[in-house]
């Protein structure tokens, strides 16, 4: 039976992916990178440093470690910086409405988010009060595709990974819910997200009716 609902945050729950486009867009223009909203489109749910790898893969940059991590911790400051514009009309259209219906009919709700900024986006929406744990880039150390933070909510909520659905935007966080044994709920294009259990356009779609009817028997 479901029990509890696991979130990714970026592109579930709120759109940072313009945020995260123009910090990096910041970045790769003081290094002299190209880097376009394609290459941005490869990042979704892809942690900080893999991210700033695949952006020097595209440039065929090789750079070492200490300078990397310097690179990443610079675009991370214009990232945090621009966070501050986030407010609780900045929601996905319904997720909230979603988080809400969740909370009323008792499920157990975490977030399992690739994203170290994670607690600074919840409060920006005013989003913590919907989640019983917090599960993000800080929690564990090996990313989306890897099963982990996924794990890791549901061992936090008391939970087997067959008793959580999962929300996920980005392909490596649909093969990370699956390889945990979770119910993944893909929000996307089928290119990106058609080998979760279902999949949805938008959040707007993925309501906790169309949930239930979806994995009927789990109820
Ligand atoms: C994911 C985003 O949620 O978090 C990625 O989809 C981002 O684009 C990753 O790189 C890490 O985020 P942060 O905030 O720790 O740099
Ligand atoms: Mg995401």
């Amino acid at each position: 039976m479901i029990k509890g609902f696991i979130f990714d945050l970026d592109g579930v729950i709120t759109d940072t992916a313009e945020l995260h486009f123009l910090a990096w867009k910041a970045l790769a223009d003081e290094m002299g990178w190209n880097f376009d909203r394609e290459v941005n489109e490869k990042l979704r749910g892809v942690s900080r440093l893999d991210s700033i790898g695949i952006i020097m893969d595209h440039n065929a940059v090789n750079l070492p470690e200490k300078e990397v991590v310097e690179l990443a911790t610079k675009k991370n400051e214009i990232y945090v910086a621009s966070l501050n514009q986030i407010t609780p009309e900045d929601y996905l259209p319904g997720a909230r409405e979603l988080l809400t219906h969740l909370r009323q009919e008792g499920f157990k709700v975490a977030l399992g988010s690739a994203s170290k900024n994670s607690t600074k986006v919840l409060a920006q929406l005013d989003a913590t009060k919907y989640f019983d744990v917090i599960g993000d880039g800080n929690s564990v150390s090996k990313s989306k595709p890897a099963p982990d933070i996924f794990l890791f909510g549901a061992e936090k909520l008391e939970l087997k990974p067959e008793e959580c659905v999962v929300y996920e935007d980005a392909e490596s966080g649909v093969d990370a819910a699956k390889a945990g044994g979770f119910h993944a709920v893909g929000i996307g294009p089928k290119e990106r997200v058609g080998h979760a259990d279902v999949r949805f356009d938008d959040m707007k779609q993925a309501t906790l009716f169309e949930v239930k009817s979806h994995f009927k028997d789990l109820f």
